[in-house]
């Protein structure tokens, strides 16, 4: 009866959210319901409601949060599929379930299912565009879908379980230096003092981290007052170079600048937060390059004309000047910046003298 009142109540100040329920599944649930608790499902005090997300969103990144209201007894089993893959299964315990969903480019049609003793009870329907710049298919979601900021409402539902008002240990130091020196080693105990780490903890979760991120340094780039909340300020290099003094010293100082350098756009090849890829790059190397010059993955790149008609290799093969690494574009180009001739990334000055970089006998 208590749980039936607090749900009562907090389903009043909740009027716009939309509640899902289905008549039909709350009449087959009716004589299956859980009788602990001594809830009585005939005035609608059940119901499982799903809080967010709401409608058709758009996405950045690789995770989805998903917030579901499930009165304590109702179901015994939680799916989510995506695109008809099983993506998260959970046996439900609280009054609350939250999880995250892993997103594929492009479109995501979830799929979230409550169950009592096998029978579905509950079912919603979501839909998530995760959008990406370097990728021309998915760099437009669809008309109907739109970002749903969170941040923009006040979510009183959340704040019963999670904080959601920045601490002052959200506030961490900015400089790179001081995160090496005395922060590196102190992980868990800086994600526990980090208020937004409750509900974000995957975002951190892929194998490459980047040091903000790893201490939970949100509020480095992210502002906790501007409009919309949380907001980046923009071009990128307005937060990157905060930190990166050294490389904005030295990149700028060079003859030739690489094309989203000059544009200040960093994070189309840099994920901000982690990645599967060293230097938290969205793929490799060689993808990453070949993404926007398609060309140069034909395999005639470098020899390509009179010289070769088989080309030069550009993967595959050991890297002769950065030991344990694979020969790459990276090899000869540098990603940013340089004083030579197609962003070469040594000092040379013609073809000739790039080639005995390697070849010292040719
Ligand atoms: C009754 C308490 C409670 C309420 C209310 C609640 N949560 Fe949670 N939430 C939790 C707990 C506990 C966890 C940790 C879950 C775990 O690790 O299994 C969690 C974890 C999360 C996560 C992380 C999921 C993941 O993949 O690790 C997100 C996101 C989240 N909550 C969002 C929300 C949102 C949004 C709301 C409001 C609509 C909300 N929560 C309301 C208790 C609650
Ligand atoms: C109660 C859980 C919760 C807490 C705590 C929380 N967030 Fe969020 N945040 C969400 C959810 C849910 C979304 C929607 C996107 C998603 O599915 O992950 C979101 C989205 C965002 C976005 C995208 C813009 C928007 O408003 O949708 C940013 C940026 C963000 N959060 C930053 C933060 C930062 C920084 C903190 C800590 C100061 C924080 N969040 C704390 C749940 C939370
Ligand atoms: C190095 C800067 C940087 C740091 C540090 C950082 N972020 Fe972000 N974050 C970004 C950028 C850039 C975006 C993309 C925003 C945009 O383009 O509007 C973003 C987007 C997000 C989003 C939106 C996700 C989506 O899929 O749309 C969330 C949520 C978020 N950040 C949470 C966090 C949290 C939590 C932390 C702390 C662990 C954090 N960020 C640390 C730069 C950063
Ligand atoms: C709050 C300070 C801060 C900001 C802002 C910041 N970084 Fe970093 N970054 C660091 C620290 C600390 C490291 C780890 C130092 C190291 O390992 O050399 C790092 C490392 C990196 C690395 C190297 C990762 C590796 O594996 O060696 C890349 C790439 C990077 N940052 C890109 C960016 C981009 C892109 C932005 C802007 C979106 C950005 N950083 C903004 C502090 C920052
Ligand atoms: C075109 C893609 C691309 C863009 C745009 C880009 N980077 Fe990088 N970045 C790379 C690649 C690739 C590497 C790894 C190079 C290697 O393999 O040696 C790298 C390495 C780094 C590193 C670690 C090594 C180093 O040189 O210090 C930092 C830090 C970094 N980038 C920051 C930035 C910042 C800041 C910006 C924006 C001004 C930026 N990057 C823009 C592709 C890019
Ligand atoms: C987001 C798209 C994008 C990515 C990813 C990208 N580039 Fe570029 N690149 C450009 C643009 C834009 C230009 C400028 C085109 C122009 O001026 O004709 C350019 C120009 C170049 C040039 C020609 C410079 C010159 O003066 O001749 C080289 C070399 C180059 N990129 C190498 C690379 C390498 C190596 C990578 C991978 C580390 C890479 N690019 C990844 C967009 C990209
Ligand atoms: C073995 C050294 C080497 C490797 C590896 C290499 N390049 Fe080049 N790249 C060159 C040389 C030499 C030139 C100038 C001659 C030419 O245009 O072919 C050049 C020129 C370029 C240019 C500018 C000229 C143009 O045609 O617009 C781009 C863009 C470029 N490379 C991208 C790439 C990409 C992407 C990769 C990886 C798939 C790559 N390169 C791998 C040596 C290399
Ligand atoms: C960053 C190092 C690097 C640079 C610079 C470079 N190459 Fe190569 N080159 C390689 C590697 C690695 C191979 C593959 C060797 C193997 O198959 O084991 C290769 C293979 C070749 C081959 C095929 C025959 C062979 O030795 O296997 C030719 C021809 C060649 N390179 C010519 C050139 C020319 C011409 C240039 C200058 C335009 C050049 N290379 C620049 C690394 C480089």
């Amino acid at each position: 009866m208590q749980i039936n009142l607090l749900i009562m109540s907090r389903l009043q100040g909740q009027k716009k959210k939309i509640i899902i329920f289905f008549f039909v599944s709350a009449l087959i649930v009716y004589p299956l319901f859980d009788p602990i608790f001594g809830v009585s499902p005939a005035a609608g005090d059940d119901q499982i409601i799903l809080h967010y997300p709401t409608g058709n969103v758009v996405m950045e990144f690789g995770f989805l949060s998903i917030s579901l209201e499930i009165p304590v007894g109702s179901a015994d089993l939680i799916r989510a599929d995506n695109n008809g893959k099983e993506a998260a299964r959970i046996v439900p315990d609280l009054k609350y379930e939250c999880f995250s969903v892993p997103l594929n480019l492009g479109l995501n049609k979830i799929t979230i299912t409550a169950m009592k003793s096998g029978l579905p009870i509950f079912t919603a329907h979501v839909n998530a565009f995760r959008r990406s710049d370097i990728e021309s298919l998915y760099k437009n979601p669809p008309s109907d879908f739109k970002k749903d900021y969170f941040h923009g409402k006040d979510r009183l539902e959340c704040s019963e379980c999670h904080l959601l008002v920045p601490r002052e240990s959200d506030i961490k130091p900015v400089s790179p230096s001081s995160f090496i020196a005395e922060t590196f080693d102190k992980k868990t105990v800086i994600a526990a003092t980090s208020t937004c780490y409750s509900c974000h903890n995957k975002l951190a979760s892929l194998p490459y981290v980047h040091g903000p991120v790893a201490v939970w340094s949100c509020l480095s780039c992210h502002e906790a007052d501007s409009e919309p909340k949380y907001a980046v300020k923009k071009p990128d290099t307005e937060v990157c170079f905060g930190c990166h003094t050294e490389q904005r010293r030295d990149w700028l100082s060079r003859k030739y600048i690489h094309g989203p350098v000059t544009i200040g756009n960093c994070a189309i090849c840099h994920s901000p937060h982690s990645s599967d890829y060293p230097f938290n790059l969205y793929k490799s190397t060689w993808d990453l390059c070949v993404n926007c010059h398609a060309e140069k993955g034909s395999g005639l790149h470098v020899l390509g004309d009179a010289f070769s008609t088989e080309g030069h290799p550009t993967r595959n093969k050991p890297d002769p000047l950065r030991p344990g690494k694979d020969l790459s574009c990276a090899s000869c180009h540098n990603a940013h910046a340089s004083d030579y001739p197609h962003l070469w990334a040594f000092d040379v000055e013609n073809m000739f003298e790039l080639c005995t970089k390697c070849h010292y006998d040719k």
